[in-house]
């Protein structure tokens, strides 16, 4: 089951680099575990072909990938229009809207998603749903300012959603963020209108950044359990 999972990953990774990386372009590299294998399809191609892209990393864990795996790192200042960003999901409904930020990267993912010409977004086959929420029970992850967390879990009470502080798994304590911020995981069933909700949260003062990335996403490549590729766009 479990290598199974891992093919499907490969699959969509490599097939995203291959579908879309040239030479000479600037990239977006998320994070997650499906992202390492298009960073490795990326590494194999700068070596076979010298392909010379500047990657743009979206968390700490990506910005290890891009330095060791010797590729050249990048900066939005240096670089503000990325053209194409290559991410992973934690589900993807049938208008390809996205709930990201399981891994605790949303932030910086959505900043470099929102400066890219093009969102590819690299997944398994448990992703693909037709709604919001149907598959991904965890809640859409909320990155807020610490001291405003309690005030925002009554908030998102107020929402109709179930707010969890996201712990830290080896220490006593919320788990804080790339940017120094909590994360709430927000319980809010399956979403109908994922549009509509993700403004009425960012409206509340101390959110930073929601897991909901509307209408962002060009293509998605969901690898299957038989090692064959699926696609949305
Ligand atoms: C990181 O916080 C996330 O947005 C990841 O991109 C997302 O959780 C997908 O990760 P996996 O590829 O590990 O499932």
């Amino acid at each position: 089951m479990d290598n199974l999972i891992e093919i499907a990953k490969k699959k969509a990774g490599i097939a995203a680099v291959d579908e879309f990386v040239k030479d000479g372009m600037v990239l977006g590299i998320g994070s997650g575990s499906t992202v390492v294998y298009a960073v490795n399809r990326l590494i194999e191609r700068t070596k076979q072909e010298g392909l010379k892209v500047v990657c743009i990393p979206t968390s700490f864990q990506s910005t290890q990938l891009i330095v060791n795996g010797g590729l050249t790192l990048g900066d939005l200042s240096q670089f503000p229009k990325i053209d194409v960003d290559i991410d992973g999901a934690d589900e993807v409904d049938e208008n390809l809207n996205l709930i990201k930020g399981g891994g605790g990267c949303l932030l910086q993912e959505k900043i470099v998603a929102f400066n890219s010409e093009k969102l590819v977004i690299v997944a398994d086959y448990r992703k693909n749903s037709k709604i919001l929420g149907e598959k991904w029970k965890k809640g859409i992850p909320i990155e807020v300012i610490p001291l405003a967390y309690v005030p925002l879990m009554n908030q998102m009470e107020k929402l109709g959603g179930s707010p969890f502080l996201r712990l830290a798994e080896k220490k006593a304590g919320p788990l804080i963020t790339d940017n120094g911020n909590f994360i709430l995981d927000v319980d809010f069933g399956e979403i109908s209108d994922p549009k509509k909700l993700n403004q009425k949260i960012k409206m509340l003062s101390g959110v930073v950044e929601t897991g909901l990335f509307i209408g962002m996403a060009n293509k998605v490549y969901f690898g299957q359990q038989d090692g064959t590729l699926d696609q949305k766009i």
